[in-house]
């Protein structure tokens, strides 16, 4: 028996199997076909079009990983773990898995040039490219929208709206954080400003979630401008995607919208000046940050931006996850 060092460093190196096993049985539909009545593998598998022995394989994967219960040599169960791989289900993950196996997989391969040559590998964020692509574009807004669930409602939380009328949530996606905190605050209006292709997708998850009539969305770009005339801005894992001088940027669109003294809450996962093993959350997304020319930023890198921008950073509260909030007044 290996001893337990060696065991995580085994678990470290082959972890690739877990990602690629979760996806491709979200995305063959194997685990949408399994139910609290056990099935055999050929059951599961002519339900979903797929290869019989194949699928045995992957279902024997899925139980190691809590996934489904494989309760007899060839009968399987789904496991409450497992149905958060569906769509719809509380606290699903399921856009998540689907983006972690596709896009994610696919941009980490450029990780080895960039760190040979510093150059991102997908070049800067296109997300315009991202959102051509209808279908794409919605797994990746349900996969923000599902890790921002916990985030919003520890945000609405920790922040006091009770002062607002309005509030904007910028690079919202399909709006998840404004969401919440319309939830917590029935008085306040909100609007997600985001690139205009998904709009019909945001309007709909608004609406879905029950503050259609309190929350719209403008399409538009922040490079360019940002709707003036809301009360507060909430940011969140928008400044991870773009370097200093294009967050710079952003920020300043933010600030031209905003009266002085008005709030701008940036929601972002911060760096330690020195990690250890419990800010995996943090250094994960700067990885995955390194082929848009994205990354993650330490507390005193996002104070920098925030006052070049015109901005007075107050303190910074940690909520979950490992994202932080930072409360900052325009000057
Ligand atoms: C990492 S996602 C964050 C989404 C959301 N704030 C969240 O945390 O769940 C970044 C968002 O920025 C949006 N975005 C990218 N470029 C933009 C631009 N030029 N103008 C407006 N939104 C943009 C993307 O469409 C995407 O929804």
């Amino acid at each position: 028996m290996a001893d337990a060092s060696t065991r995580q460093l085994v678990e470290s190196i082959t972890g690739a199997w877990r990602t690629r096993a979760i996806y491709e049985s979200v995305r063959s539909g194997l685990i949408d076909n399994l139910g609290s009545v056990p099935r055999s593998a050929a059951e599961v598998a002519a339900s979903a079009e797929l290869d019989a022995d194949t699928s045995r394989r992957v279902l024997r994967a899925l139980a190691v990983l809590g996934l489904c219960e494989q309760v007899s040599a060839d009968a399987f169960v789904a496991t409450e773990l497992g149905a958060r791989l569906r769509a719809g289900t509380p606290g699903s993950l399921r856009g998540m898995a689907m983006l972690w196996g596709d896009r994610i997989w696919n941009s980490l391969e450029t990780m080895g040039e960039t760190l040979r040559t510093g150059m991102p590998g997908w070049g800067n964020g296109d997300f315009g490219a991202l959102h051509a692509d209808p279908a794409e574009s919605d797994v990746f807004n349900r996969a923000m929208a599902e890790q921002s669930g916990p985030i919003a409602r520890a945000v609405a939380w920790s922040c006091d709206f009770s002062g607002y009328g309005s509030v904007m949530d910028v690079g919202g996606g399909y709006g998840a954080v404004l969401i919440e905190i319309l939830r917590a605050y029935p008085a306040l209006k909100g609007l997600v400003y985001d690139l205009e292709p998904i709009a019909e997708g945001a309007r709909r998850y608004l609406a879905e979630a029950g503050v259609g009539d309190r929350a719209d969305f403008l399409g538009g770009d922040f490079f360019h401008e940002v709707p003036a005339g809301m009360d507060c801005i909430v940011l969140k894992y928008v400044l991870h995607d773009w370097s200093d001088a294009d967050s710079e940027r952003i920020l300043a669109s933010c600030r031209a919208a905003l009266q002085p003294g008005a709030t701008l809450i940036l929601l972002e996962r911060i760096l330690p000046e020195r990690v250890s093993a419990a800010d995996e959350p943090v250094v994960r997304t700067d990885l995955v940050m390194m082929p848009i020319n994205g990354k993650e930023r330490t507390l005193e890198e996002f104070q920098r931006l925030l006052r070049a921008s015109g901005f007075v950073a107050g303190e910074a509260k940690p909520l979950v996850d490992g994202c932080w909030v930072i409360e900052s007044r325009a000057v």
